[in-house]
């Protein structure tokens, strides 16, 4: 598929415009939502059961069960790794709350390791902040970027650790792990995927998966989002109510099929924006990688010069945004419930870090525009 545009101006660039990623594929997706419709099957069926399997021969995974949306795919997985109040789980200290919340629901304690500054938890700090009731690891894959997982894998492997990978962000990035790539999410115990809008993966509503190779676990999530049935009205276990509708699920057998050719595509928006800012030494940009998926691109600037160039952007009709303006024990709700074991860098982050317009359907001549304002100021 070639990324045909519709024309925009240039005067006002907003982070992600999904109306115009929606007329780039409209003739396709205007189908498969007629066909849903005609069919009368809203919930389950086949564009569900499709969406699963092409989905986990994607990944190369055994299994991809659906889910209403990316925090939920965390919780039923955390649910299904059977984790007990009062225990451990180790997570990043920086990024998208989702996970520290559900396993504040469950009862557990999240266990803060600070992040590189790649943004991903780093591996270096995690044996560390390893104790007796620590019972997973579950990295975070921020803005597209995976972390370091043959590392990771090898912490867990010796402390018999689950791995939960939270893959939200970076739907089709891929991770080396010696001489094979793989597919992030599906390198640990169980991976979860976020389909929200924005995402590199996304439908228009809610949507999430739960990825994972093993049978017994597959069979185990299955049951807890369905209210912890095994067959109707019979309930074994306490589950949840977490369905993909089939609407989302058709609009995602769409939306899967261009996935690499939308990753590629963002990889070159990122490739512009090192070529626009590479040379502006007050600029550090995100490692540039062939893995990187570039769910968003984050900059690293000084905190006067960012609060600057914020409202410069702001005044040219560019849009900007602090992903995150909050360490996670930074956060109020999270505060007296988590056990922090470093967060340095991430707090470091907080203050340096801004993310700029980045979609499947920006156009170069918008990132010629945005680099050339960032480097006026
Ligand atoms: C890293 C990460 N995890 C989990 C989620 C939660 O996904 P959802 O909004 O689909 O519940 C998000 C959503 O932004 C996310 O970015």
């Amino acid at each position: 598929m070639g990324i045909v545009k519709k024309a925009t101006s240039i005067a006002n660039i907003s982070m992600n415009d999904l109306s115009l990623e929606y007329h780039l594929l409209k003739e396709e997706i205007d189908i498969a939502i007629q066909e849903v419709l005609q069919s009368g099957r809203f919930i389950g069926g086949p564009e569900v059961e499709k969406f699963e399997k092409d989905w986990a021969s994607f990944l190369g995974s055994k299994h991809v069960i659906s889910c209403a949306n990316g925090t939920d795919a965390l919780q039923i997985a955390l649910m299904a790794l059977d984790l007990k109040a009062g225990e451990e789980i180790i997570i990043p200290a920086y990024g998208y709350i989702a996970v520290a919340e559900v396993a504040l629901l469950l009862g557990l304690k999240p266990v803060i390791v600070d992040v590189g500054e790649d943004y991903n938890i780093n591996p270096d700090l995690i044996k560390a902040a390893i104790t007796e009731k620590t019972r997973a690891i579950a990295p975070i894959h921020l803005f597209g970027h995976c972390a370091d997982m043959m590392a990771i894998m090898n912490i867990a492997d010796q402390h018999g650790l689950y791995v939960i990978e939270d893959a939200a962000q970076a739907a089709g990035a891929s991770v080396p792990l010696g001489s094979e790539l793989k597919k992030a999410g599906t390198i640990g115990t169980i991976g979860t995927y976020s389909h929200f809008p924005t995402k590199n993966l996304a439908c228009y509503g809610d949507g999430g998966s739960i990825c994972t190779s093993d049978q017994k676990l597959a069979d185990k999530i299955i049951k807890i989002k369905v209210h912890g049935q095994n067959k109707k009205y019979h309930h074994e276990i306490i589950g949840i109510n977490s369905r993909l509708d089939a609407l989302q699920a058709a609009i995602l057998n769409i939306k899967l099929k261009h996935l690499d050719t939308f990753n590629q595509y963002r990889k070159e928006v990122a490739s512009w924006y090192q070529a626009g800012l590479g040379d502006n030494d007050s600029i550090k940009l995100q490692p540039v990688s062939t893995h990187h998926v570039y769910h968003q691109f984050a900059i690293q600037i000084d905190e006067k010069f960012r609060t600057r160039l914020i409202k410069r952007l702001s005044e040219k009709n560019i849009a900007s945004t602090i992903y995150y303006p909050k360490a996670f024990s930074q956060q109020r709700a999270l505060q007296g419930n988590i056990r922090v074991h470093s967060d340095e860098m991430a707090r470091s982050l907080t203050k340096t870090t801004l993310c700029l317009p980045i979609s499947n359907t920006i156009r170069k001549e918008e990132i010629e525009y945005i680099c050339a304002v960032i480097n006026q100021v």
